[in-house]
C-alpha cells in the first residue's frame, strides 16, 4: 500500500486554487508550522494531517463542543495541536502513540503550542493501551489516524466508548487512492471493512470529506 503524499491535493488538484483558499482560510500558522518542520528534522516521516485538514479538526471539534477526545496516531503533535485548539477551554485531549521517539517530539510540540496541560500522551500500541481511559467514557470525539490494519478494531472501540451524537474521524480513508482496488493487500481490504462498517453497520451516521486522503466522519447514533 502507497503512502501519503508530501503535498496534498485539494481543489481538483488546482495549484492555483490551493494556494488562494490556503491565503483566505490561513490554515497553518507559525506554531503549526514549526511543529511539521522540527517534525521533519528530527527524521519524524512527513505524514502529518495535510494543512486543511488540520482546520477541519479544529472547526469540527468546536462544532462538537469537544471536551473529552481521543487520537490515534499522535507522531509529532501536529493534528493534536490542531484538536486541542477546537476543544473546550478545560477540554482533555488522550493521545496514543507506538514510538517513544514519535512521543517526545509531540511532548515538545504540546509544550510549544501552550496545551501540555491539556494532553495525555500514551505511549504503545493504542489496542493494547486504550483501555487505560476507559473509565474517563463516554468521550466526544475520537481521530483515528495510524496503522491501517488496526482502523477496524479502533472503529469497534470507538463506537463503545463515544457518547451519543459523538464524533468518529479517521484520515487516509481512500486508502491511498487504492480502496476501491479490488486485491488482498491487508491494508486496503482493512480501511474498506472500516468504511463498509462505519457506513452501514447501524452505529453511526456517516459521510465521507472528500479531502485529499478521505476524511470519515461519522456520528455515533447508537
Ligand atoms: C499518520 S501518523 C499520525 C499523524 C498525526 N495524526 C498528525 O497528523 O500529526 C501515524 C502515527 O501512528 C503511529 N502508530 C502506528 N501504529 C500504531 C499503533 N499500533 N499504535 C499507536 N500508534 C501507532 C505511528 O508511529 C505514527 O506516528
Amino acid at each position: 500500500m502507497p503512502s501519503s503524499p508530501e503535498e496534498k491535493g485539494f481543489g481538483q488538484g488546482n495549484p492555483a486554487l490551493h494556494e488562494w483558499a490556503l491565503g483566505v482560510f490561513r490554515p497553518e500558522d507559525a506554531v503549526l508550522s514549526e511543529i511539521r518542520q522540527r517534525s521533519i528534522r528530527e527524521g519524524l516521516p512527513a505524514i502529518a494531517v495535510g494543512k486543511f485538514d488540520g482546520l477541519h479538526l479544529e472547526v469540527l471539534a468546536r462544532a462538537a463542543g469537544a471536551q473529552k477526545a481521543v487520537e490515534i496516531g499522535t507522531l509529532g503533535g501536529y493534528s493534536g495541536v490542531c484538536l486541542l485548539r477546537g476543544m473546550a477551554p478545560h477540554g482533555v485531549l488522550y493521545t496514543f502513540e507506538y514510538s517513544e521517539k514519535h512521543a517526545r517530539v509531540a511532548n515538545e510540540s504540546f509544550h510549544k503550542a501552550g496545551v501540555a496541560a491539556r494532553v495525555h500522551v500514551h505511549v504503545g500500541a493504542a489496542i493494547e493501551k486504550l483501555p487505560e481511559i476507559e473509565a474517563e467514557a463516554p468521550f466526544d470525539l475520537v481521530f483515528v489516524d495510524a496503522d491501517k490494519v488496526s482502523y477496524p478494531a479502533y472503529l469497534a472501540w470507538a463506537a463503545d466508548h463515544l457518547r451519543e451524537g459523538g464524533l468518529l474521524l479517521a484520515d487516509n480513508a481512500f486508502g491511498f487512492g487504492e480502496i476501491h482496488l479490488p486485491g488482498d493487500d491487508e491494508g486496503r481490504k482493512a480501511l474498506r471493512k472500516f468504511n463498509e462498517e462505519l457506513a452501514q453497520g447501524g452505529r453511526f451516521r456517516a459521510t465521507m470529506i472528500p479531502t485529499a486522503e478521505g476524511l470519515a466522519l461519522g456520528v455515533k447514533v447508537k
